[in-house]
């Protein structure tokens, strides 16, 4: 298999609130983005901002939709379609965020956007975890049974454009991430679960972490917590900190 590269993935929300500032975020990554070269960087702006930004993120950086409609066309006001991203060079697409869980979007849903975002070519970045943890280990088989839904009828051949992005509900927007002891006993059942269920080696899909993500704990989630990447939210606005972030990957 070929060597993937690491992914720091930013998701910036509804943020930020002009264009001027998310220009801003972006020319100063990119130029901070010399010495990278082991890790690919994500930038997944609101809508608006994605064919402006799609200029002057090529190059070094790549860019993500948090979200788009699997249907192809048609009545669906307020909605962008995934078959609209492509023109825009958007490569990589977030796919059940807990915040669009939060807001009615259902595993059935999800499946449905990842088949649709994988069979055109982008990449699926499927956000699975729980809301809270209990000592019986319940929370594992509800993150298992959210990866079998999201990925059900999904032919093997489009894995290689998926990412599982294990998210823990309780570690988003929080004061804390979650230990990178925790994370790496999550990120070994997950492999099992690809394993067991469709023969995915262990390095067939890329795992990356989401959920409170700053300086000061990237290096660790990586490494001790055995991910590919992360998925930073509220630091990815912060330019100077997500420069070090990334470093701090690329070093791993
Ligand atoms: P956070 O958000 O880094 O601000 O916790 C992560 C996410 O929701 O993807």
């Amino acid at each position: 298999m070929k060597k993937v590269k690491k992914l720091v993935v930013g998701n910036w929300k509804m943020n930020p609130v002009s264009l001027e500032e998310a220009r801003k975020i972006v020319g100063t990554v990119k130029r901070n983005m010399k010495n990278i070269k082991r890790t690919e960087v994500v930038f997944c702006p609101p809508f608006v901002y994605l064919s402006p930004l799609s200029k002057a993120m090529k190059g070094s950086l790549s860019l993500g939709a948090q979200d788009a409609n699997s249907e192809t066309a048609g009545p669906f006001t307020g909605e962008v379609g995934h078959l609209q991203l492509p023109q825009f060079g958007v490569k990589y697409v977030i796919v059940g965020h807990s915040e669009r869980r939060n807001m009615g979007e259902t595993d059935e849903i999800v499946n449905k956007k990842v088949q649709s975002v994988t069979s055109l070519g982008m990449t699926a970045i499927v956000c699975v975890g729980e809301s809270s943890r209990d000592a019986n280990g319940e929370y594992l088989d509800f993150v298992k049974q959210q990866i079998l839904k999201a990925l059900k009828d999904v032919p093997k051949k489009s894995f290689e454009n998926i990412v599982i992005a294990y998210e823990p509900i309780w570690a988003i927007g929080a004061k804390q991430a979650m230990t990178s002891l925790d994370l790496h006993e999550m990120s070994i059942f997950i492999k099992k679960v690809l394993k067991d269920s469709y023969s995915i080696a262990s390095d067939g899909v890329r795992i990356i972490y989401g959920g409170s993500v700053d300086r000061v704990n990237a290096s660790s989630l990586v490494k001790e917590g055995n991910v590919s990447g992360l998925l930073v939210g509220r630091q990815s606005l912060e330019s100077k900190d997500f420069v070090e972030i990334i470093n701090l990957v690329d070093a791993q």
